[in-house]
């Protein structure tokens, strides 16, 4: 009886439990199906008695079992488990909130954590053993993506002494050039040789300034905007950056695009770089189409827009696709690789996605989702 009832509710309750127990079968194979734990039972000859649904469930087995199987066949997709069951009935101590990985289908396996326990005779003797489990793979993704957070924060903080520790050097470098270069006036062999030192001094400059920012966390300042106006805005940026060109510029609008909640500063450098990189993989002669769409469900269920910038060059080279938004991956001269890397950094921390596919007719389409965020009419 529970210490928080009074007799006469105690009374009641062990009375609808006998009754429940008078139905016997009934009331175990309930609870059994109902647990929230996988549970199989072995008997003493290694056959299983019994697996319940969730059971099934996580160890992904489709067809009911005749009863009596011999373990080892009603776990031919898991011999690891089959073999630690068939071990169990030999052990004088059982394993107790033991784990254990999975080989299935899916690539990263999965991962139960177990207790089994002994099954005994009325005599005392062991007549068998019950495996309690659970699957324990999303905990496992989430510890593994904490660990991975504090990795990259290490790392981060890491690059950026780094980054500060280069950049003093450079801008000494920077100023003994302009010294050299004076210096050397009229002498025009040593000026070549000058010359090629300071664009790559800024390229490096560049190339620290923009690690800094890769590495430092992002504090977006959400307000309402047209996605429709921060295409433009970039567009006339990446324009006025990428100088002369005769690139035909398209425009597919939707009408209804709804406003999203966003920082505009950070969304406007995604798709700046976006618009950059195909202005220079048409080298300034091509075909770039923007547009901008409701979506009603993004994989969250969430109303949201999807911006896309598509260009007619000559495509996203294989051996880069894999590996396209990952820092440092670049196939220009004066690229710093950090582009979409910190694209995909940006947009992840909207809650959205990026992606790229090949166009309809060549060229590359990079597509941005974001949530519009059902109060963004109420951020500001
Ligand atoms: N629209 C595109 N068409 C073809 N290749 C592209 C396109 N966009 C990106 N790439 C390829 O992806 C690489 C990485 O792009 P990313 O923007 O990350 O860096 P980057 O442009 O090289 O340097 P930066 O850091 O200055 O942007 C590019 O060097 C290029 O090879
Ligand atoms: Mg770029």
């Amino acid at each position: 009886m529970r210490h928080d009832m009074k007799p006469e509710e105690g009374a009641l309750a062990e009375c609808q439990i006998e009754r429940l127990l008078a139905d016997d079968q009934g009331f175990f194979k309930r609870l059994v199906e109902g647990m929230r734990c996988g549970l199989i039972t072995v008997d003493h000859r290694g056959r299983v008695l019994m697996i319940n649904e969730l059971a099934r469930e996580i160890l992904e087995l489709k067809e009911p079992l005749p009863a009596e199987v011999p373990v080892h066949v009603a776990l031919s997709t898991h011999p690891r488990l089959a073999r630690v069951l068939l071990d169990a009935l030999q052990m004088s101590h059982l394993p107790n909130r033991a784990e254990l990985e999975l080989r299935t289908r899916e690539r990263d396996g999965k991962t139960i954590g177990f207790t089994i326990s002994p099954i005994r005779s009325e005599a005392g003797q062991i007549g068998g053993v019950a495996l309690f489990f659970k699957d324990l793979t999303l905990v496992e993704r989430q510890e593994e993506q904490e660990r991975l957070r504090d990795r990259l924060v290490a790392l981060g903080q890491m690059g950026a002494n780094l980054a500060h520790e280069i950049r003093n050097p450079l801008a000494s470098i920077e100023v003994t050039v302009g010294l050299l270069r004076r210096r050397f006036k009229g002498c025009h062999e040593e000026l070549r040789l000058i010359d090629k030192i300071a664009p790559e001094v800024s390229r490096l400059n560049r190339t620290v300034t923009r690690s800094l920012e890769f590495a430092r966390p992002l504090a977006p300042e959400r307000a309402t905007h047209d996605p429709r106006l921060l295409l433009e805005e970039a567009l006339e940026e990446a324009e006025n950056r990428f100088g002369a060109h005769e690139v035909l510029v398209e425009r597919q609008y939707a009408e209804e695009t709804p406003p999203i909640a966003a920082d505009g500063q950070l969304l406007r450098q995604v798709l700046v770089n976006l618009m950059f990189n195909a202005l220079e993989a048409m080298e300034g002669r091509g075909r770039l189409l923007l547009s901008a769409r409701a979506i009603s469900r993004l994989d969250r269920g969430e109303p949201g827009v999807e911006l896309s910038v598509a260009d007619s060059g000559p495509g996203i080279p294989s051996e880069l696709r894999d590996k396209l938004f990952q820092p440092f991956v670049t196939t220009k001269k004066s690229g710093s690789g950090i582009g979409l890397a910190m694209a995909r950094k940006i947009i992840e921390c909207h809650d959205g996605m990026i992606d790229v596919m090949d166009g309809e007719d060549g060229g590359t389409v990079f597509r941005v989702r974001i949530p519009c965020l059902p109060d963004a009419s109420e951020v500001d």
